[in-house]
């Protein structure tokens, strides 16, 4: 394939996202300490797609923890969109996440009590969005997702699959400029994984958003942009993917 060294016809991309020196020790200073990250080095640009690979016990999640900060870093720098996390109190970063970073997890992590079209508008509403444009929005997503036949149901009475687009869809809702996924589409049938990366394609596209899915499913990592190999709570190697880049352009 032609190399384009002219970037004239491309976007400009500015880093959303950029790591430096970044450690996560787990029981720091005990005999049972796990030195989990050590030392990642990454910039992800804004729109980029790209999948995290690596073997079982290799930092992947303990990394999306410290993108999301939902757990703190032993050391390293982290900035989301020009801000230096580590400048944020608790209180202004528990606003700065929901604000900008959607996750995604395996356990879908769904209320048990709220029906799906209330689980997806519950981001809406704690930004303080009206209810009535809470609901159609909330509506207008789990259509997109296939789920206008089951806005009304609970999670016991939707399927695996289900609940995961229910899921996705609150996620997605906020539009968050960082969507985070660890195993996205984990156990879910073929196809309800591919509408899942279909949408994800479509929203990164479209809507400049950035993904960042751990995988160990090789399928799925190649519909990213690029593929970061972790080793040891290492980045050992970034595998380009020009076909899924070509693909975007399209
Ligand atoms: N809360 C914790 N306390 C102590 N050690 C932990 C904790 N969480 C993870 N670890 C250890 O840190 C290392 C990295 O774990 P992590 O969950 O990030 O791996 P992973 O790459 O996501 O693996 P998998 O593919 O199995 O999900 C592992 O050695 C793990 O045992
Ligand atoms: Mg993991």
């Amino acid at each position: 394939m032609k190399k384009t060294k002219n970037k004239k016809d491309q976007a400009p991309q500015k880093p959303i996202l950029t790591i430096s020196k970044l450690h996560k020790r787990y029981n720091e200073g005990k005999p049972n300490e796990v030195h989990a990250l050590q030392g990642v080095e990454l910039t992800v640009r804004k729109g980029d797609m790209m999948a995290i690979m690596g073997s079982s016990g290799c930092g992947k999640t303990t990394l999306l923890n410290m993108i999301g900060h939902l757990d703190r870093r032993s050391s390293g720098e982290i900035i989301i969109d020009g801000v230096d996390t580590s400048t944020l109190s608790d209180g202004q970063m528990t606003a700065f996440r929901r604000d900008n970073i959607g996750f995604i997890f395996q356990l879908f992590n769904l209320f048990p009590f709220l029906t799906a079209v209330e689980d997806v508008e519950t981001p809406l509403l704690l930004r303080g969005i009206n209810s009535g444009l809470a609901r159609e929005q909330a509506k207008m997503m789990l259509r997109e997702l296939g789920m206008g036949d089951r806005l009304y149901h609970l999670p016991t009475e939707l399927s695996g699959g289900q609940q995961q687009r229910v899921a996705v869809a609150r996620a997605l809702i906020n539009q968050p400029a960082i969507i985070l996924g660890d195993e996205p589409t984990g156990d879910l049938d073929s196809t309800t994984s591919s509408d899942i990366m279909d949408l994800f394609r479509r929203i990164n596209k479209t809507n400049q958003q950035t993904l960042v899915l751990v995988t160990h499913n090789r399928w799925i990592a190649e519909k990213c942009d690029y593929i970061v190999h972790m080793t040891d709570g290492k980045i050992s190697r970034i595998e380009d993917n020009p076909l899924a880049k070509e693909e975007k352009k399209r």
